[in-house]
């Protein structure tokens, strides 16, 4: 059967509204930050497991392959189809529906589209919390999140999505449905097998639906802004925070001032906490049931007595909370803004955080005297947003040297150039140097195991037939 052909059986199984073709495909061959763009041979919108059965059922049978994607805010083009790869795009945005909120099981049901952030106040509505957070929580959608095994803010306090995610329901790549919409706290019955596609990015299954775990929303949620004088002791207040705020520390996150500067030019409504000018700062978020301003008053006096913090504010009301919390959202446009750069999502054990930030800056330096280097983001859990602008001019190859460079500096920690963004396909060939041969074996015999053809998100996460040495 020819390419068209085909397509046409794809089309009139979805129907006139189930599928996007022409100029109106572009908003899905290109990724939030414009890094990676693709060709697709058509976008379906499928509207239910039954339809989505079928169409993987079809492409089976026509060897058509398939990207699935979701709000498209990944970072790494794991939802992009590559040009390489002809390809169907699978939409799952009109599968956006919230399908059951439980307050007594602390646990919500959605389909794979559904928006995260109707998850939040949906969750609010019931007096719990639904964890995972980030800035794209207005357009992320749940499948996603799993699919990448996404992180964001409130990891310190409620772990990874992979530690939200009770349940799944995954059409696999053969078109049968794997109904395991469990909401179950214990099982132990053998291999979960959840866990293979959470953070699968799509490579095994397409997640159609998911049981997410809620928890008790916290009464009071206060942060604190502050102003460090040595970020070689940031440390040192991290193991404060931890003592002195125990379980409500939620949040702890480092903000360069320069990117702070950034927000603040960029966002005229954003008002500046402190007026102390530091070249780094930090955002301290703790929640809890008892009033908790005490004790991050302790802290920052503490934290002050000691040298730690200069200066900071505590917020006072919900608009002063947002504030903080917009200024940290602005963050990673601002970093697009300042022109073609390299990125990096770098995990290394927490207490070695600060000694890594000096290594990758030094290495940068070496490399090309004058690169700017920005770090932001995660610190309470040894996770850092790197960015590095090489000087203008510099060449394909000299981005590559400084790319190479900087993963090497991440494996000498025993770090990952993938913290929470997935590997998609902008770290499809870095990852091999990260992984000892034996675990993407492993990786690739589970790939071809669940999908033989290799009909699902080519190019992306682990290559199905990796070369021998
Ligand atoms: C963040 O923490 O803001 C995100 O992971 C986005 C980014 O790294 O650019
Ligand atoms: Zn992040």
């Amino acid at each position: 059967m020819s390419l068209i052909a085909a397509i046409d059986d794809v089309k009139s199984l979805l129907g006139p509204r189930g599928w996007l073709a022409g100029e109106d495909m572009a908003p899905h061959l290109t990724d939030f930050f414009r890094r990676t763009d693709g060709t697709a041979m058509l976008v379906a919108r499928p509207d239910g497991v039954e339809e989505i059965s079928e169409l993987l059922r079809l492409c089976a049978r026509l060897g058509l392959k398939i990207v699935p994607q979701g709000g498209n805010t990944g970072l790494c083009g794991g939802a992009i189809p590559r040009a390489e790869e002809p390809s169907i795009v699978l939409s799952m945005k009109r599968m956006n529906r919230l399908l059951s909120i439980d307050p007594v099981c602390y646990a919500v049901t959605a389909e794979a589209g559904c928006i995260m952030q109707t998850i939040h106040e949906a969750a609010a509505g019931v007096n719990r919390l639904f964890a995972p957070d980030w800035g794209a929580r207005g357009t992320a959608t749940v499948g996603g999140a799993i699919s990448t095994n996404a992180g964001g803010i409130n990891v310190l306090r409620y772990g990874n999505t992979r530690e939200q995610v009770l349940g799944l329901e995954v059409v696999l790549p053969d078109g049968r449905v794997w109904d395991g919409l469990r909401s179950l706290r214990k099982d132990s019955s053998g291999y979960d097998l959840k866990h293979l596609f959470i953070g699968g990015e799509g490579t095994l299954g397409i997640i159609t639906k998911a049981v997410m775990r809620l928890h008790p929303r916290p009464s009071h949620v206060q942060t604190l802004f502050g102003a460090v004088p040595d970020l070689d002791r940031l440390m040192e207040l991290f193991v404060e925070a931890r003592n002195i705020l125990a379980e409500s520390l939620s949040a702890f996150e480092l903000i360069p001032g320069s990117t702070f500067e950034m927000a603040l030019a960029q966002n005229a409504t954003l008002r500046r906490p402190i007026e102390t000018k530091q070249d780094w700062y930090v955002l301290i978020r703790a929640s809890g049931n008892a009033d908790i301003t005490a004790r991050l008053e302790e802290l920052f006096a503490t934290a002050f007595d000691q040298g730690l913090l200069s200066d900071a504010a505590l917020a006072q009301s919900a608009a002063q909370e947002d504030n903080l919390w917009t200024i940290r959202d602005e963050i990673p446009a601002g970093m697009v803004l300042q022109g073609k750069m390299l990125k990096w999502d770098a995990s290394v054990p927490i207490d070695r955080i600060i000694p890594f930030l000096r290594d990758v800056e030094a290495t940068a330096d070496s490399i090309q005297s004058g690169t700017a280097t920005y770090a932001f983001g995660h610190i309470g859990d040894g996770n850092l947003h790197l960015s590095i602008f090489p000087r203008p001019g510099t060449d394909a190859a000299g981005f590559a040297a400084m790319e190479s460079a900087i993963d090497r500096v991440i494996w000498s920690y025993r770090g990952s150039i993938c913290a929470e963004h997935g590997v998609g396909q902008l770290n499809y060939t870095r990852i091999l140097g990260q992984k000892p041969a034996i675990e993407l074996e492993m990786m690739a015999k589970i790939r071809k195991l669940f999908d033989p053809q290799g009909i699902l998100n080519p190019g992306k996460l682990v290559d199905p037939a990796p070369k021998q040495d």
